[in-house]
C-alpha cells in the first residue's frame, strides 16, 4: 500500500449485500497458510475460504474426504494470522457436521472460537439444510454449497457438472432456496451450467458466489493454487490460470541445485566475516592444541 493509500475498510456481510445489490462482484479466493493469506490480502479480494480442497492441494490427499478438523484448524489459523480486511469463511470438512445439529454446532463453534472465522461453509442440501438452520439459530453464519459438492462426489457420479437436465437443475435451485430459507448469508454454486446460475441469482436475495457456474453469479471463487498454476496435472474446464508459478518454483529450486553442486552458491556476499584479528588468533589457539 502507498503511504498515501487510505485503508481498506473491513469486509462485512452488509458490505458485500451492498455490492450484490449495485452489481459489484464480489471476488472470493481460497488460502491455505499464512503465506497465501498475505497475498490474497494485499490482492485486495473480498472473501477468502480456507476451502476442503486444502487435503488435495496442500496436504496431498487424493480427494477432500479424508482431511479432519483438526488439519482443517491448523492451516485456518495460519490464514487468520495473515488477514485484516477479508471475511474468513471456514470449510467444514466430511464428517465434521452432517450427523446431528449438535455435532454441526460444536465443530463450526470451534472453527469461530479456535480459528477466528467470520462464518463457516458446509455442503449439500436435504440434511444439511437442517444444519444449516441450527447452525444460524446458534449464532453461527452460514455459506451453503451446492451443484458438485467434493465432499459427496462419489454418489454425484464423479466430479461433474451437475444441474444439466431441466429437473436436475430445479433440484439445484431448489436446494438453494432452501438453503436461503435457512438462514444461509450466501451461496456457492459450483459446476453448473450458466443458465442454472442466471435463472437461480434472480430468485435469491442472498449473494451467489459462483464456481465453474458461468458468469451471473453475484461474485466468483476460485482456487488459490488452481488459479496460480501451483500443481502438477491437469485443472477443471473452469480453472483459468493467472500464472504459472510451479514452474518458476521448479526453476528456482533446480538453479540453487546447480549452483550448490558447482560451487557458486554460496557466494563470499552470502557468509558472515570476522575480524582479521580474530581469525588470526584462531588460527593460532587451533595450532597451540
Ligand atoms: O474447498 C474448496 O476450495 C471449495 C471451493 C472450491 C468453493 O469448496
Amino acid at each position: 500500500m502507498s503511504a498515501h493509500a487510505a485503508p481498506r475498510k473491513r469486509v462485512t456481510l452488509a458490505s458485500l449485500a451492498a455490492k450484490k445489490d449495485a452489481g459489484d462482484p464480489i471476488v472470493m479466493v481460497t488460502a491455505y497458510d499464512h503465506p497465501s493469506a498475505q497475498i490474497v490480502e494485499e490482492a485486495g479480494v473480498d472473501m477468502v475460504l480456507v476451502g476442503d480442497s486444502a487435503a488435495m492441494t496442500v496436504l496431498g490427499y487424493e480427494s477432500t474426504v479424508p482431511v479432519t478438523v483438526d488439519e482443517m484448524l491448523m492451516l485456518t489459523k495460519a490464514v487468520r494470522r495473515g488477514l485484516t480486511v477479508p471475511l474468513l469463511v471456514g470449510d467444514l470438512p466430511f464428517g465434521s457436521y452432517e450427523a446431528s445439529d449438535e455435532l454441526a454446532i460444536t465443530t463450526a463453534q470451534r472453527f469461530i472460537k479456535e480459528a477466528g472465522c467470520d462464518l463457516v461453509k458446509i455442503e449439500r442440501g436435504g440434511a444439511t439444510v437442517d444444519r444449516a438452520r441450527a447452525l444460524v439459530r446458534a449464532g453461527i453464519p452460514v455459506v451453503g454449497h451446492v451443484g458438485l459438492t467434493p465432499q459427496t462426489a462419489t454418489a454425484l457420479g464423479g466430479y461433474r457438472a451437475q444441474g444439466r437436465t431441466a429437473d436436475a437443475a430445479l433440484a439445484v435451485i431448489d436446494d438453494a432456496l432452501a438453503l436461503q430459507d435457512a438462514g444461509c448469508s450466501l451461496l456457492v454454486v459450483e459446476a453448473v451450467p450458466s443458465e442454472v446460475t442466471a435463472a437461480l441469482v434472480p430468485l435469491l436475495d442472498i449473494p451467489v458466489i459462483g464456481i465453474g457456474a458461468g458468469a451471473d453469479a453475484d461474485g466468483q471463487v476460485l482456487v488459490f493454487h488452481d488459479l496460480l498454476g501451483l500443481y502438477d496435472g491437469g485443472a477443471a474446464k473452469f480453472v483459468k490460470r493467472y500464472a504459472e508459478l510451479r514452474d518458476s518454483a521448479v526453476a528456482g529450486v533446480s538453479e540453487y541445485a546447480a549452483e550448490v553442486r558447482g560451487g557458486v552458491y554460496p557466494g563470499v556476499e552470502h557468509g558472515y566475516a570476522m575480524p582479521a584479528d580474530e581469525a588470526a588468533r584462531l588460527r593460532e589457539l587451533l595450532a597451540g592444541r
